[in-house]
């Protein structure tokens, strides 16, 4: 007979080759305290059903609490004849505490049993990207308010297209990773249902309480049917998707900060601990940072891709492709943790050129849209405007002036509407505190939305 747990109906022992490939204790056994914590309610509840005596209760979670700390301490060994994280926990409590230990797995199944470690771990990883999220975010609140009043160019196609406030601009960030932290915040109710019961698809005869054990967990609540709950896996692919939207973000975020840390944007400095130099270039000073974490975001977009393309031909329920969840999973979340965090350390201590800022808003024609506007409230028609304005905008090219130093004979030129008045609308501080409309970039609109970060941030 083989020695394996499952080994009874087994002639042969196992290959050495099955063992090696099919083993996932490598990688499952970051699970363990979630292993555990499931075997505990598990086993709380067996004795409250009449299934475990008082004593053999108390064995089992204290077995359990030593196992776990062996653990933590480094001393206990995993071994990959066992398989799992389930199995290598199973067996050392059948070890160490005799009999008892043996009665534990009644009414449960591995198939639940990975459902349940993998909900439980990834309902913490929910809270724990939500701290990070929100670390980040608050650098941006923190320099928003720093920098408040500086003007920037704001970009469409990376061409200059209106003069912006800087602030406004840190606060789109804050504003963008505010969706992911709702997105984790949702994705995080359907996680929060507890698998346990469900068995190996069919649910079980045995006196359970499935309930019971969903509260011992903190759980919101158990799932519906047992056999959608052994091969669901939505939850870990939203959980994911969740992460390469993060991912994206930084991603996003990390190419401007690499183009506005070159010499052409010149509109940020990165402090000299966050780059690194060439070993041939002595003058270097490269955006290491940035750049990682815009590579790093295939990763996280392929971790998505990966379970997307392992669940969609599955047949219902358990299959042992899902095994092959967890390394994506694990892989998104170290990803997107540690980008969040270094991304957070970074954002808070760049220094903005202001100067730099303010001077790259006085040419590209920015307060066009400002002209146009103008020529709106004076009765042309939007259209027209536009055309003037253009025609004007062409004859500063041939010139190679800017819109704002034309004189006004130049400009009644194109339309005898244009009166005095039109320096003001022509000014960058004008054009900027102009946009007033809810979202827009004034001065009294961001001081509005900054005021309102830092109170939903606790910051003030
Ligand atoms: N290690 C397995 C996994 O990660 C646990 C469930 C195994 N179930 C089974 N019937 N072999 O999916």
């Amino acid at each position: 007979h083989s020695e394996k747990m499952w080994g009874g109906r087994f002639a042969e022992t196992t290959a050495a080759s099955l063992e090696a490939f099919s083993a996932s204790i490598h990688y499952d056994s970051r699970l363990y305290h979630y292993d555990i914590a499931g075997s505990k309610a598990h086993a709380t509840m067996l004795a409250e059903n009449g299934l475990l005596t008082k004593d053999e209760v108390a064995d089992i979670i204290a077995g359990l609490a030593g196992i776990e700390a062996d653990i933590e301490a480094g001393t206990f060994v995993f071994r990959r004849e066992l398989e799992d994280i389930h199995m290598n926990i199973e067996k050392a409590l059948a070890e160490r505490i005799g009999p008892a230990g043996a009665k534990l797995h009644a009414a449960r199944s591995r198939n639940d049993q990975i459902a349940l470690d993998l909900r439980l771990y990834l309902r913490d990883q929910c809270d724990r990207l939500t701290e990070l999220l929100t670390g980040l975010r608050r650098a941006f609140v923190a320099q928003a308010r720093t920098y408040l009043g500086a003007v920037m160019p704001g970009y469409t196609h990376l061409q200059r297209a209106q003069p912006v406030l800087l602030s406004h601009h840190l606060l789109a960030y804050y504003e963008m990773f505010g969706r992911d932290v709702a997105r984790l915040h949702d994705c995080r109710r359907r996680i929060n249902l507890c698998p346990l019961g469900s068995a190996a698809l069919a649910g079980t005869g045995l006196p359970i309480d499935r309930e019971r054990v969903a509260e011992l967990l903190g759980f919101a609540g158990v799932t519906a049917n047992s056999m959608d709950t052994a091969g669901d896996r939505d939850f870990a692919i939203e959980f994911v998707s969740c992460c390469a939207m993060i991912q994206l973000h930084l991603s996003r975020l990390a190419e401007e900060l690499v183009l506005w840390a070159g010499s052409e944007f010149d509109f940020v400095d990165l402090p000299d601990r966050f780059c690194t130099g060439s070993s041939i270039m002595p003058q270097k000073k490269n955006p290491d940072i940035p750049e990682l974490v815009r590579g790093k975001s295939g990763r996280v977009i392929g971790s998505l891709m990966s379970l997307l393309i392992l669940v969609k031909g599955l047949p219902l329920t358990y299959n042992r492709d899902l095994q092959e969840d967890k390394e994506p999973v694990f892989d998104a979340v170290d990803t997107v943790s540690a980008s969040l965090s270094i991304m957070a350390e970074l954002v808070a201590n760049l220094r903005f050129k202001t100067e730099r800022l303010q001077a790259a808003t006085t040419s590209g024609f920015m307060t066009a849209t400002d002209l146009a506007d103008y020529l709106v409230v004076k009765d042309v028609p939007f259209r027209e405007a536009h055309g003037i304005v253009g025609r004007i905008v062409a004859y500063c090219v041939e010139k190679k002036c800017e819109l704002e130093t034309l004189s006004l004979e130049e400009m009644r030129r194109f339309s005898p509407v244009i009166d005095k008045d039109v320096f003001e609308v022509l000014s960058v501080n004008g054009s900027v505190d102009s946009r007033i409309s809810t979202g827009g970039t004034s001065l009294q609109r961001v001081t509005e939305a900054l005021g309102a970060a830092e109170q939903n941030m606790g910051m003030r």
